[in-house]
């Protein structure tokens, strides 16, 4: 089973509930922004649709069909006051016809990149995509090594641990979802299995990859891709960076 396919996509609103702030700040710079706005990995719409709803005009890419069709349909029940587009794409190569003023990265989409050279082909592709003074934000938590630690070794040696219950959104019944994961040091990737039971029906397995950075990295790895960090947040409410909390990127084109 793939991450955000159709069987997931459809729970992805009741277990994705973001990281606090994350919408409102988001907002707040989409409202600031100069000119067109873009979301990559915009998903099921959950930032995406507060911007417009402000009367922002946003264009959403993902590469998930099966989120973007739930995006669409929130969208039409909705109904925000900025116009919305939505398209399929991928944020390594997706080239925009237009200069973008904000380019938003949020909620780890940008970990989802795992192959050695693909954090670099998108920053290189979203640096092109940006106006002369358009931003960049990039979020994602910060790794802790405690973190790593608890899972370090094989998936299935690690416990597996209930995360969260809710009602399924289409047949209504209970869904227990748990988890367990798996940290590789040395590649930086730490996956997730996610198993939603949905109790006296169905079980479906989720697995999820992520390659996690660290501070240094990504500062170094912007201006690699010719990007300037004009701020590094810790969290939401523009509090300093701190270890084992967020990395919150704002990014500004260096001229060439
Ligand atoms: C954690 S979700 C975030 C969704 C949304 N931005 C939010 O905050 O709820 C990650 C999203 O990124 C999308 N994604 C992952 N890799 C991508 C890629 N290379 N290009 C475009 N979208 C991608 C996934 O399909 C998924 O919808």
């Amino acid at each position: 089973m793939l991450q955000y396919g159709v069987n997931d996509a459809a729970l992805y609103d009741s277990y994705a509930t973001g990281v606090r702030g994350d919408v409102e700040f988001h907002v707040s710079m989409a409202r600031l922004a100069n000119g067109p706005v873009i979301e990559m990995g915009c998903g099921t719409g959950r930032i995406l649709i507060p911007i417009a709803s402000e009367g922002v005009d946003i264009t959403g890419v993902d590469r998930e069909q099966a989120m973007l069709d739930i995006a669409e349909r929130k969208v039409a029940d909705e109904k925000p006051k900025g116009k919305v587009k939505l398209m399929k794409g991928d944020l390594r190569t997706f080239r925009s016809e237009v200069p973008y003023s904000l380019i938003i990265v949020a909620y780890r989409t940008f970990l989802h990149l795992t192959e050695p050279g693909s954090m670099r082909q998108a920053l290189n592709t979203m640096r092109e995509n940006l106006a002369p003074d358009g931003r960049l934000i990039l979020s994602f938590f910060d790794p802790s090594i405690e973190f790593m630690v608890e899972y370090i070794g094989p998936i299935e040696a690690n416990p597996i641990k209930t995360v969260r219950r809710f009602d399924h959104p289409v047949s209504d019944r209970p869904v227990v979802m748990s988890n367990r994961r798996s940290v590789n040091p040395e590649s930086q990737l730490v996956t997730t299995e996610s198993i939603f039971e949905e109790v006296g029906t169905q079980i479906t397995v989720v697995p999820l990859t992520l390659r996690y950075v660290f501070r240094y990295e990504m500062e170094h790895l912007l201006e690699l891709c010719g990007l300037q960090p004009e701020a590094l947040y810790g969290d939401f409410s523009r509090g300093p960076y701190r270890y084992g909390g967020e990395q919150i990127w704002v990014a500004r084109k260096i001229a060439t």
